[in-house]
C-alpha cells in the first residue's frame, strides 16, 4: 500500500516504491546469480540522480542534446498530436527537464511524474509549480516497471498522453521492454499515446565514449550505485577496489555496464557475506540500441502503432508518436 498527501496547492505525493524486504530480497537476488547482477535502477538515489543530470550535460553524451533538440523543432507537430487538455503521464522524470518545453503549449488537466528516486522527484515537483504555477502535479515514487497507479479522481475517459523519454525503454531486457509497453498501452487506454524517445545504433567510438566519458562522471555514477547499496544494506562495498567497465556489445546491440572487482574479497550486505573474485564483474546496466524499422515492427507487439518519428539529421536518436490501437 502507498501513502499520499498533498504537498503544497496543486502538488500531490504518493509513494507506492517498494518496502525494504522486497528491495533486500530484488538485491540479494542479483548479486546472488552468476554473473551478477545489480538492477539498474539502483543507481538512483540523491546522488545518484544528480550524477545522472551531470552526464546528461557531458560532451560526450549525445542523447539528451539531440532529444532536446528534436523536442523544439518538432514541438508543433508533437503537440498538435496530443491535443490540449490531456492527462501527461511521464516515466521516470527526474528533474522534469524536457516536459517543460511542451508545458505551456500541451496545457494538461494535470501531469503525473512517475520516479524511483523520491527526495529528488518530491523537489523537481515543487520547482517545477514554481515555473508553471497553473499545472497540476501528481509526483508518484515507484519502480515503473509495475503498473502506473494515477489520481484516483481522474475520469477513465480522459485523454491519457504517456512521456518516456532519454531512451530508457534501453534499460529493459527486450521482454522487460515488451511487458513495459504493454503496461503503458493498458494505462493510457484505447484513445491514448506515448511519445518515446529512443536510441539509435550508430558508429561503435561515439557510442562508447558516450558511456566513457573523459571527466570520469559516468564511472563516478556506475560506482555509486554500490554506494547506495551500502545505504540500504549497511554494506562495506569500498568503491576503491571496483572499476568501472562500459563497452558496446555490437551482437546484442546493447552498451553493457560492469563493476569489476579488483581484488578476490568478501563484502557484507544485509548481514549476508557476499564473494568477488579478481576480475569478476556485476552488471549494473544494459542500454540497448534500436533502428527505426525494427523498432516499429517491435512496439506492434504492444498494441501501439508508430503514427510519426522524428530523428536529427545524423540518425542518432528518435521521438516515436506512438498511438494506441
Ligand atoms: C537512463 N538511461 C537511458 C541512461 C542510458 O544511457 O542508458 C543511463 C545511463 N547510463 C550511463 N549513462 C547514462
Amino acid at each position: 500500500m502507498g501513502s499520499e498527501r498533498k504537498a503544497q496547492e496543486g502538488v500531490y505525493f504518493y509513494d507506492y516504491n517498494l518496502h525494504q524486504q522486497d528491495q533486500k530480497q530484488e538485491i540479494l537476488h542479483g548479486l546472488g546469480q552468476l554473473p551478477k547482477r545489480i538492477s539498474a535502477k539502483y543507481f538512483y538515489d540523491q546522488a545518484g540522480s544528480e550524477l545522472f543530470e551531470a552526464i546528461t550535460q557531458l560532451d560526450e553524451y549525445y542523447p539528451t542534446r539531440t532529444e532536446i533538440q528534436l523536442l523544439q523543432d518538432y514541438r508543433q507537430d508533437i503537440i498538435q498530436q496530443a491535443g490540449e487538455n490531456a492527462l501527461l503521464i511521464e516515466y521516470g522524470s527526474g528533474a522534469s527537464t524536457k516536459i517543460r518545453l511542451l508545458l505551456d503549449a500541451l496545457k494538461p488537466q494535470a501531469y503525473v511524474p512517475l520516479d524511483i528516486s523520491k527526495d529528488f522527484l518530491f523537489e523537481s515537483a515543487i520547482e517545477l509549480r514554481q515555473q508553471f504555477p497553473w499545472l497540476e502535479i501528481h509526483a508518484t515514487c515507484l519502480d515503473y516497471r509495475q503498473p502506473a497507479t494515477l489520481p484516483r479522481h481522474f475520469s477513465p475517459h480522459a485523454k491519457k498522453v504517456a512521456f518516456f523519454p532519454g531512451s530508457s525503454l534501453g534499460n529493459f531486457s527486450p521482454e522487460e521492454a515488451l511487458s513495459f509497453l504493454n503496461g503503458v498501452r493498458a494505462t493510457v487506454g484505447d484513445n491514448g499515446a506515448l511519445l518515446i524517445g529512443v536510441d539509435l545504433v550508430k558508429s561503435h567510438e561515439v557510442l562508447n565514449a558516450a558511456y566513457n566519458d573523459s571527466q570520469g562522471v559516468t564511472a563516478e555514477f556506475n560506482l555509486n550505485c554500490l554506494r547506495h547499496l551500502n545505504s540500504l544494506g549497511q554494506g562495506n562495498f569500498n568503491l576503491d577496489h571496483f572499476d568501472h567497465h562500459a563497452f558496446f556489445n555490437a551482437e546484442q546491440s546493447r552498451i553493457e555496464m560492469h563493476l569489476i572487482s579488483k581484488y578476490d574479497q568478501v563484502v557484507s550486505l544485509f548481514n549476508e557475506r557476499l564473494r568477488f573474485k579478481q576480475g569478476e564483474a556485476i552488471i549494473t546496466e544494459y542500454s540497448y540500441k534500436f533502428d527505426l524499422e525494427g523498432f516499429q515492427q517491435f512496439v506492434q507487439r504492444s498494441g501501439f502503432q508508430c503514427e510519426q518519428y522524428w530523428t536529427d539529421e545524423n540518425q542518432y536518436f528518435a521521438l516515436f508518436w506512438l498511438k494506441a490501437v
